[in-house]
């Protein structure tokens, strides 16, 4: 059975961990079937202990990357990660309203080990241009009370910020519950019209760099590949459990998943 083989543009940091950002984003993409194509936003030098720099690329220089592969391969989807600052967010703004395909915001603000990866000036430019222009929206908690003012500390909290930032003018917002404690780990899919919940158990584990990334790219591909929205993220949240439970436990510090599970399976 072939499947439409969907193209998503990344436009996000690299990890030279390979963990998180572009490297799991390529992962991510190409383990579910799909194509990527990316334009990086920055180099961080990063491994599983945490990020020791941060070098961000001119943003003009990331709006060629995107142009570049949209005036030829083309996207289905538009994927976004580490962004940095203002400037770079209106860069990106500005790439998505031209392409006019669906976009999956990942608003990544601080790293697992504490680095920044957003200005905290620039948070409300992130609201302002990129949120109304996200078909799907995923902020982690600390993410979501900073998007919103609100306190985000509850599965509760988590779906009244939804509520927030659909009104903000997101079509959809996958709200994830890592950050929320408790032994289940409840992430909440909203649209204006439906709400549905995904839930599993907390595997106890200090290897998930790169979940939310992985995530939303997972996300995206199954737009990219023509799945609905529900299926996407169903699909997308089966992976990241999974890909969390087979990590293989390198480094010291915040381990990188198993993107390349789907394709040892019988392993
Ligand atoms: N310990 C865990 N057990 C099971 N699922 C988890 C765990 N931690 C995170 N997840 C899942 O991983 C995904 C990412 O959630 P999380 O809230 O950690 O995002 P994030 O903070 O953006 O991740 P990152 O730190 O990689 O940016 C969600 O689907 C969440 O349910
Ligand atoms: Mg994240």
């Amino acid at each position: 059975m072939s499947e439409h083989l969907g193209r998503v543009l990344i436009l996000a940091g690299s990890d030279s961990g390979g963990g998180a950002g572009v490297q799991a984003d390529i992962k991510t993409v190409t383990a579910l079937g799909g194509h990527a194509s990316t334009a990086i936003t920055a180099i961080t030098v990063q491994n599983t202990l945490g990020v020791t720099a941060v070098h961000s690329l001119p943003p003009e220089l990331v709006t060629a990357q995107a142009r570049a592969v949209l005036d030829d391969i083309g996207a289905d989807v538009i994927k976004t990660g580490m962004l940095g600052d203002t400037a770079m967010i209106e860069a990106v703004a500005s790439v998505i309203a031209g392409a006019g395909v669906p976009t999956v915001i990942d608003p990544v603000m601080i790293a697992k080990g504490g680095a920044v990866l957003l200005e905290p000036y620039a948070v409300q430019a992130l609201a302002d241009a990129l949120i109304p222009l996200a078909a799907l929206l995923t902020p982690n908690a600390p993410e979501a009370a900073a998007l919103t003012g609100l306190v985000v500390e509850s599965t509760d909290d988590l779906r009244r910020a939804g509520e927030h930032l659909l009104a903000h003018g997101a079509s959809a917002v996958l709200m994830k519950g890592g950050h929320v404690e408790g032994e289940r780990v409840i992430d909440i899919l909203m649209t204006p019209v439906s709400e549905t919940r995904f839930e599993s158990g907390r595997i106890h584990t200090r290897h998930t760099h790169g979940t939310g990334c992985t995530l939303a790219s997972a996300c995206a591909v199954g737009l990219a590949q023509g799945h609905s929205l529900q299926r996407s993220v169903e699909r997308a949240h089966a992976y990241v459990q999974e890909a969390i439970r087979r990590a293989p436990g390198f480094g010291a510090g915040h381990g990188p998943l198993d993107h390349a599970w789907p394709m040892r399976r019988s392993s």
